[in-house]
């Protein structure tokens, strides 16, 4: 298993162009849809296009990582009918574009926690993880029942339970058993929809990623508003800690 390096132990060699790994959070469904009229789930069926979208423009540009946020561990607190509408939908996108993925070498994963998911839909995202699981294109994360304080806590049990003796952990004890462990920390977060938060997504994670918030709604969000993050991103300065003058011998963009 690839561990990589922690941007918080040591200063990353080098600070990518194209971000190698981009993760976000897919907000604004509901008002894209309420905007029209129309019930929030619409706005749901039409992010799935925008994910389309996206996954294909990552992987024109040559980003390895792609991880988005599909269902926080808070969203169980929406109303019944939309949380099983989109237990629903998450079902039917498996099935529907598993192969497509895996014709065009994308390797799915899931992350977050199975717990209170069907039986049905653990069986698809262990058959299409599988399916995958050889691809060497774009990795695509699905965060689903995915919360940072839950990764955290769980990474930190699940180390305890096999070293009970360990007075105290270090980074590294830990970073096994993030459920990222297979790849490098974000260097560009996006939010669509306006908010300015994290809302509980890769909170170990994204230490110093560049964080990129925008107005569009998810299914607005297209590949000019990708390409717009991308040209923003390059144009930060990642320091690490640092001070500028300290990074004059590096090259930008
Ligand atoms: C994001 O869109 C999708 C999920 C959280 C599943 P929202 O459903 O949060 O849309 P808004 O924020 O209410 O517009
Ligand atoms: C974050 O969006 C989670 C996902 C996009 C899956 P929310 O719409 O749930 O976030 P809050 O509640 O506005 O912070
Ligand atoms: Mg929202």
């Amino acid at each position: 298993m690839a561990i990589f390096r922690s941007s918080t132990r040591d200063v990353p060699d080098d600070t990518p162009c194209v971000p190698r790994h981009v993760a976000i959070i897919m907000d604004g469904n509901g008002r894209w849809a309420k905007q029209r009229m129309m019930p929030r789930v619409f706005g749901h069926k039409r992010g799935v296009d925008a994910l389309r979208e996206t996954v294909k423009a990552c992987d024109t540009l040559g980003v390895e990582y792609l991880t988005v946020f599909a269902f926080s561990s808070e969203n169980w607190r929406r109303p019944a009918d939309e949380v099983s509408f989109l237990m629903g939908l998450f079902l039917r996108v498996l099935n529907t574009e598993i192969e497509r993925m895996h014709e065009r070498g994308i390797r799915l994963k899931i992350v977050g926690s199975r717990d209170k998911f069907s039986a049905e839909l653990v069986g698809l995202i262990e058959a299409a993880e599988a399916r995958t699981a050889d691809n060497t294109g774009l990795t695509l994360s699905i965060a689903a029942d995915y919360g940072g304080r839950w990764d955290v806590l769980n990474a930190v049990n699940r180390c305890l339970a096999e070293q009970p003796a360990r007075a105290a952990l270090t980074e590294d004890d830990i970073a096994p058993f993030l459920a990222m462990n297979y790849a490098p920390e974000p260097d560009l977060f996006i939010r669509t929809g306006g908010e300015q938060r994290i809302s509980n997504f890769l909170l170990w994670q994204l230490a110093y990623t560049e964080l990129y918030f925008t107005d569009l709604l998810w299914p607005d969000f297209g590949l000019g508003a990708f390409n717009d993050a991308i040209a923003w991103y390059q144009g930060r300065e990642r320091r690490f800690g640092r001070t500028s003058e300290q990074l004059q011998a590096t090259s930008g963009c």
